[in-house]
């Protein structure tokens, strides 16, 4: 094994020989120091990722992209349903009612400042991709096709079919290989690097070869994607496993408004896989077991589409009141015709024949609600700015705050799109402007330290039995309907979890080439972070507002809780909340929520 000190002024590293369960010897190459060095570094490659890339490309920058998987993998290949924007289809639209439904949307816990920022950028972004040869689904004059989405007063969101996010993320693979980004790809991040107080790059982990190397940037863009894998059930796919949001969090900087989980109200009850909300912006029905429409009984004027919150609750209530089939409700297409579902919403039919044998064409499919969208994230600006200068976050794992409470369908994919955009421009002019940066090695020397002795543990608990308690934990106490005593238990079980798993997480593979049991372990890391946020976050917060449906404190109360929670890691990993940040009014008075 080489054993050369690294050259950058770090401590040299001496993992111990051990020999692993399999009785291979632990041989991780750490004598090898590989400074790899860029303008940018963009750590993700979806749709957020992508985008952020691309514009700073556009702005001159040498960028990369660090992601764990090939880009066209990521989560964001699974958004359905589309995105928002005021085009100017429909008279009675405009960027101001988008900001306003958003509003409303969020229960008032949104930054309007923000919101207005990404309704009026909007329009602009659907026009830049679609410049970039991005494949809308048409009306027949040709004009980009709009449907209904929840919560929102005009039919807002542009849509390829059911399967926008992938449309969408291949365009943007095009830009990235016109623009010959390099995308170190299988390269799992592990953290931040801050000296003197600013960004200088990350920490990533080479999936191929088990390297450990030092990628060198004067600003490092987050968008790593949501936290979803806390949860049993979720849409998330299984990449989703709060990365950035830990490796930020570690690295000192806030996680902020984390106890609003959006729970989306069609998934189904086999996987956990998203029916796209189109299906009941294209006039799709919900039955409970008597087969009646139940949902306008919970939101009169909008029935189904009202927003997330509103929508997962009514259902839910009717599963525990006896009105469910099966512990689920019904998603109802058939009166769409099989036309209309082969051609606006193929993706959902087959995935649900897939995994239920059901054709929406003929059947109702048994649907309930699942986590799906971690409302909160590293705390940004509405540039993607954190506190540390040269560290950005945009996308799901950033709260900059556009969504507040409860996140309207179809601003996820344009949260993405403008807010990727906006971090890299803004992070394309703070290079010019910082001068060169060096990373001192410390927190390389570091995480060779934490996964040296993570490699070295003989025995213990491994991380996917960790993962699956905290996951039962975050299931039963911090759901849809939560009150102080499941959610002090849900966080007690989660803190003992994380004591658990910094005592005796053991990674069985000692292995260096593609060590999936490695990078499980570290993905349980950051996930026990972001569900200790999430569980404490949601006790201490005493009322009810979007998400947070809290039976012990039914009442918005905006006396006391309009601000955001900002949690800060104390050296245990457990969190500590502070209420500093206000929400910013700009035209809209909160008041009473209703669809
Ligand atoms: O239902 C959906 O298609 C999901 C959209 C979204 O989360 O924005």
């Amino acid at each position: 094994m080489n054993k050369a000190p690294p050259k950058n002024g770090a401590a040299a590293v001496h993992p111990p020989k051990k020999i692993g369960a399999h009785g291979h010897p632990f041989t991780p190459k750490w004598g090898k120091v590989n400074v790899i060095k860029h303008d940018v570094v963009v750590i993700g490659g979806g749709l957020a990722g992508m985008r952020a890339a691309v514009e700073a490309a556009e702005n001159g920058a040498d960028v990369a992209i660090v992601s764990k998987m090939h880009p066209v993998r990521s989560h964001s290949g699974a958004a359905q349903g589309g995105i928002n924007a005021a085009l100017g289809n429909r008279e009675e639209d405009s960027p101001e009612a988008h900001t306003f439904d958003t509003v409303k949307g969020s229960d008032y816990l949104g930054d309007q400042d923000a919101i207005a920022a990404m309704c009026e950028d909007a329009p602009k972004q659907i026009i830049w991709l679609e410049h970039r040869g991005c494949i809308f689904s048409r009306l027949p004059d040709g004009k980009i096709a709009q449907r209904p989405f929840g919560g929102a007063g005009v039919q807002r969101t542009c849509y390829s079919a059911d399967v926008t996010g992938l449309v969408i993320l291949h365009t943007l693979w095009e830009q990235l290989e016109r623009f010959n980004v390099k995308v170190y790809e299988e390269y799992f991040c592990t953290a931040l690097s801050v000296d003197d107080g600013i960004g200088t790059g990350v920490v990533a982990y080479n999936m191929r070869n088990g390297e450990l190397e030092e990628i060198a940037a004067k600003a490092t863009i987050f968008a790593t994607g949501g936290a979803g894998r806390m949860y049993l059930k979720t849409t998330n796919g299984y990449a989703s496993t709060a990365d950035g949001m830990g490796i930020a969090y570690k690295a000192g900087l806030p996680l902020m408004d984390m106890e609003f989980m959006q729970f989306h109200p069609t998934t189904l009850k086999e996987n956990g896989v998203l029916m796209t909300e189109g299906a009941r912006g294209e006039g799709a029905y919900l039955l409970n077991s008597a087969g009646e429409r139940f949902m306008f009984k919970y939101a009169p004027n909008k029935g189904e589409l009202a927003s997330r919150d509103v929508v997962s609750r009514a259902e839910w209530t009717e599963i525990l009141e006896g009105r469910g089939v099966e512990g689920c409700v019904l998603l109802d297409m058939r009166h769409l015709g099989r036309e209309k579902i082969l051609e606006r919403l193929p993706q959902i039919r087959e995935l649900a024949l897939d995994a239920t044998g059901k054709d929406a064409v003929n059947e109702p499919i048994p649907i309930l609600p699942g986590a799906h969208y971690t409302m909160g994230g590293i705390e940004t600006d509405k540039f993607g700015a954190t506190r540390v200068p040269g560290v950005y976050a945009a996308g799901e794992c950033a709260c900059v705050s556009v969504h507040g409470a409860n996140r309207l369908g179809g601003n996820s994919l344009l949260e993405t799109i403008v807010f990727g955009a906006r971090a890299a421009k803004h992070a394309s002019q703070y290079v010019k402007e910082i001068g060169d940066v060096r990373p001192s090695g410390r927190t390389l020397a570091a995480e060779r330290d934490r996964i040296n002795e993570l490699l070295a543990r003989p025995s213990g608990v491994r991380a996917p039995a960790l993962r699956h308690k905290m996951n039962g934990a975050m299931s039963e106490g911090a759901f849809i309907f939560r009150d102080a005593r499941g959610l002090a238990q849900t966080y007690d079980q989660v803190v003992e979890v994380r004591k658990e798993f910094d005592k005796s997480a053991y990674v069985m593979d000692k292995s260096s080439t593609f060590n999936t049991d490695l990078i499980g372990a570290l993905e349980t890391d950051f996930l026990i972070d972001a569900a200790l946020c999430l569980s404490k976050g949601a006790l201490e917060r005493q009322e009810s507002r979007g998400a947070q449906a809290r039976t012990d404190f039914p009442e918005r109360d905006d006396e006391k809780w309009m601000k955001h929670t900002l949690a800060w890691r104390e050296p245990d990993g457990t969190p500590k909340l502070d209420y500093s940040r206000g929400i910013t009014i700009t035209k809209y008075e909160p008041t009473v929520r209703t669809y």
